[in-house]
């Protein structure tokens, strides 16, 4: 059951889809108080659990930390970050009795979970405005799936989505992009999607392509997709500001950028130095800024990727002379970093009181509804791509996010590095971004900053074998990562190979979980209520209706040990198609897992489809797929055209039955 709590005047976010009862008197579970600011309380039991956030730090257990919802672009993802680019507001407490909390509320918001007092659960936020919707249900899974029911279907991208992508920051000439898609080709790599980051276009100017080395882009995009390649452009919040660049022109003389309260167009230095802010939370000027990703569809762009949409502000006018002529020093000879240590944060320097919207409610200073702005952008391609085709899938991805953006896009995680310890906070993540509606999700896999190492790369590709989005990525100035820099790319060939012979399975559950408002990564305890190691174990993951996930995420080890609620076929995927299988009685066990070699666990009595090894999406033959699993097992397999949006109904979909051979 849901119940809505109003408090004061809140801000319709537009987070909600349905509807919810209003419910008055006390809550079901802690207290609130609007005395000074909004303030919720609530006692957490020893044995509580407290699951939710989507994007954030630490463990799949939130207690003990501090998780501000505040959306940054803060690239140091360490075990101490508070604020990261989301912000997700719900949270669920497990423990005898099970409730979930969304605050619903599109500014600053602090999440101590335990971590004044351990035993002390207190959500605050500086303005008592908003709604809470309090969700009571027979279990943690239960109360995901009234959620998600609440929040309404979660995007879903075409099928070309579910293949393996490259991008690197510093990708630039139409060399270096043709050298990327040979370096995969020649080698029989996988390869479905090459990302272009910021230096495809002209003076990071949105919607432009670098005519030198584009002269003709769509003949480019064509050429490119005739090699079974999408081109995945970037596209930045910030517009430059530069006279005769028409989207600057038109926004300026129509009023579409955010405003100081003087009425002059704010102005904020990223990549491009100075831009304007599209005023998305205003409906014409969302409207006007989506239909500008036609200037790419109509190029034969079927695929966009979100960026800096926090919005992220290197530095602005405002700043005090010596700052920013530091800053413009550092920006102009090169040395600028993001988190160079003289900058604060843009929230800490003031900068997002600076502007102001106009919203559906009126105008409305930017600081209030911060974490709505990149949900709102996403919202404008997601849109525009109605109006564009409305048949048809784009990919569509963010940076930033808020709940309701899980409508029109997936996620990536920002700029993680190439750390061991991300690893295990990718798998951790996808599970609670799961519970929040983000389905299509994935991390830089190799690592974003740092220099990546082979073995962390193949482990990491490991995992990635499972997320929706499978993109390599990296920094400029980091050692190259695409594949074929490595010795010994069979490895690389055998692992990525692995990912589109799952093909079928994978995108199958997507659309299960996505057209049925389910989870596809799934914490053990969802699915073995009761069962007290598995409440416990945060690095495994349940996948889908079918497996269970182990990955390997320490340096140097030669396998891992895991924890088996029920008896369970051990498959490793091993190069040269050998398939190793091996049934394990529940319990804990070690298990050797190489370097090249991809894990998995299927569940007593059920059975996974498995195609033939293919290079892209594209060449998976659905027509000759085997099974793998328990025998007399069978398998819901959905499909579709994986382009348009007449989905298939589950009653239409074939059913296979292992052995298939
Ligand atoms: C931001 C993005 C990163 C991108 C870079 C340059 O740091 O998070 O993915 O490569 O900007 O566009």
């Amino acid at each position: 059951m849901i119940a809505k709590y109003v408090y004061g005047a809140p801000f319709p976010t537009e987070a909600v889809a349905g509807e919810a009862a209003a419910a008055s008197g006390s809550l079901p579970i802690g207290e609130v108080s609007t005395e000074d600011g909004f303030r919720f309380t609530c006692r957490l039991e020893k044995e509580d659990i407290v699951y939710g956030l989507g994007e954030a730090n630490r463990g799949l257990n939130k207690r003990g930390f501090r998780y501000v919802s505040s959306c940054t672009d803060d690239r140091m993802h360490t075990e101490t970050i508070q604020a990261m680019y989301a912000a997700h507001n719900f949270l669920i407490v497990a423990g005898r009795e099970s409730v979930g909390l969304f605050f619903d509320y599109p500014a600053r918001m602090v999440f101590d979970v335990g971590y004044t007092r351990m035993d002390t659960l207190a959500v605050t936020c500086q303005r008592a405005d908003l709604d809470l919707y309090v969700i009571t249900g027979e279990s943690p899974y239960d109360i995901v799936r009234q959620f998600r029911r609440l929040i309404g279907p979660s995007y879903i991208p075409p099928k070309f989505a579910f293949g393996f992508g490259q991008s690197r920051w510093g990708y630039k000439t139409r060399a270096d992009f043709c050298g990327v898609v040979d370096g995969y080709r020649k080698n029989r790599l996988p390869l479905d999607m090459l990302y272009l980051d910021i230096d495809y276009m002209d003076h990071y100017k949105d919607f432009t392509v670098n005519g030198e080395e584009f002269p003709d882009f769509p003949a480019f995009v064509a050429e490119m997709k005739d090699r079974g390649i999408y081109l995945v452009p970037i596209i930045d919040a910030g517009v430059k500001v530069e006279k005769g660049y028409d989207i600057y022109d038109e926004g300026v003389e129509k009023r579409y950028f955010c405003q100081r309260a003087d009425g002059s167009d704010f102005v904020a230095a990223v990549w491009p130095g100075d831009t304007h802010f599209p005023d998305v939370l205003n409906p014409e000027a969302r409207a006007w800024f989506g239909d500008q990703y036609r200037i790419l569809t109509d190029a034969g762009i079927e695929a966009f990727w979100n960026d800096m949409n926090e919005p992220s502000i290197f530095y602005t006018p405002e700043l005090t002379a010596q700052t920013r002529a530091q800053m413009e020093k550092a920006f102009r000879d090169g040395s600028y970093t993001p988190n160079m240590p003289a900058r604060k944060k843009p929230e800490a320097r003031g900068d997002y009181e600076l502007f102001y919207h106009r919203s559906i409610a009126g105008t409305v200073r930017h600081d209030q509804v911060h974490n709505l702005y990149g949900f709102n952008m996403t919202r404008a391609a997601g849109e525009a791509f109605e109006r564009i085709d409305p048949d048809r899938r784009f990919l569509m991805f963010s940076r930033s996010s808020y709940i309701g953006m899980h409508r029109y896009g997936g996620v990536w995680t920002g700029d993680n590095c190439s750390w061991w310890s991300h690893i295990l906070l990718n798998l951790k993540m996808m599970a609670s971004l799961n519970m929040c509606g983000f389905l299509y999700a994935g991390a830089d896999l190799g690592g974003f900053g740092e220099d990546t190492t082979r073995d962390l790369l193949l482990r990491w590709l490991a995992l990635g074998v499972f997320t929706p989005l499978m993109r390599n990525h990296s920094a400029l100035g980091t050692r190259e990562q695409e594949c074929y820099q490595f010795e010994d790319l069979e490895d690389f060939r055998h692992v990525l190979g692995v990912r589109y012979r799952l093909l079928p399975y994978l995108y199958s559950e997507y659309m299960k979980a996505a057209l049925g408002g389910d989870m596809l990564f799934k914490p053990l305890a969802f699915v073995y209520p009761g069962d007290k190691m598995a409440a416990q174990t945060e690095d495994q993951m349940m996948f889908g209706g079918e497996i269970m996930l182990a990955p390997v995420y320490t340096q140097n080890a030669s396998g891992r040990y895991v924890y088996l609620p029920e008896e369970m076929l051990f498959v490793k995927f091993l190069p040269g198609g050998v398939i190793h299988q091996e049934t394990l009685a529940p319990g804990h066990h070690y298990v050797e897992i190489a370097l090249n070699e991809v894990p998995m666990f299927i569940r007593r009595g059920r059975c996974v489809p498995l195609a033939e090894p293919a290079e892209t999406v594209g060449a998976v033959d659905a027509s000759r797929l085997t099974t793998l699993g328990y025998e007399g097992a069978s398998y819901v397999l959905y499909e579709d055209d994986g382009v348009h949006k007449n989905y298939t109904a589950l009653e239409d979909c074939r059913t296979l039955k292992h052995p298939v051979r």
